[in-house]
């Protein structure tokens, strides 16, 4: 295989995850994953993992991204709002922000993205 074709492999495995809601993930994983490290390590970590700095003083841990069974529960548009509107817009925890006034849509679908790719 051609390295054009290995990256329309990854271009595809990131734009179409296995599970795709309504919203679907239309977004730029790579693009996520800086957005990821600005706003959302300090308490999802690194990895994702829910295990950041400021996750222990959190009373409701953050999900474990890379839970494949239990991030395959949460379809795009829960992300999405979550994302936007913060945790007590779906019922969690309102130590979840809201980034609508920080991010556009387009970076929370990238977001969205990048997190799509933690749980294959
Ligand atoms: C101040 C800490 C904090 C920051 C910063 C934060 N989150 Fe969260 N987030 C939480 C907590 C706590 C929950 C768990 C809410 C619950 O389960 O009740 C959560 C939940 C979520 C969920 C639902 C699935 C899950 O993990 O429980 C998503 C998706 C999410 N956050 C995305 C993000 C993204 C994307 C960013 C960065 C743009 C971000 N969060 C930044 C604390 C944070």
């Amino acid at each position: 295989m051609n390295k054009m074709v290995i990256a329309l492999l990854l271009i595809l495995t990131w734009t179409f995850p296995a599970s795709s809601g309504v919203a679907g993930p239309k977004g730029d994983a790579k693009a996520g994953l800086e957005l990821h490290k600005k706003y959302c390590v300090r308490c999802h970590g690194e990895q994702g993992k829910g295990d950041g700095p400021g996750a222990k003083m959190l009373k409701t841990k953050p999900a474990n991204w890379t839970d494949k069974a239990l991030m395959s529960k949460i379809s795009d548009d829960e992300l999405f709002k979550v994302i936007r509107e913060g945790g007590g817009a779906v019922g969690k925890a309102k130590a979840m922000p809201g980034f609508k006034d920080k991010l556009k849509d387009a970076d929370v679908q990238n977001l969205i993205a990048f997190i799509r790719t933690l749980a294959p």
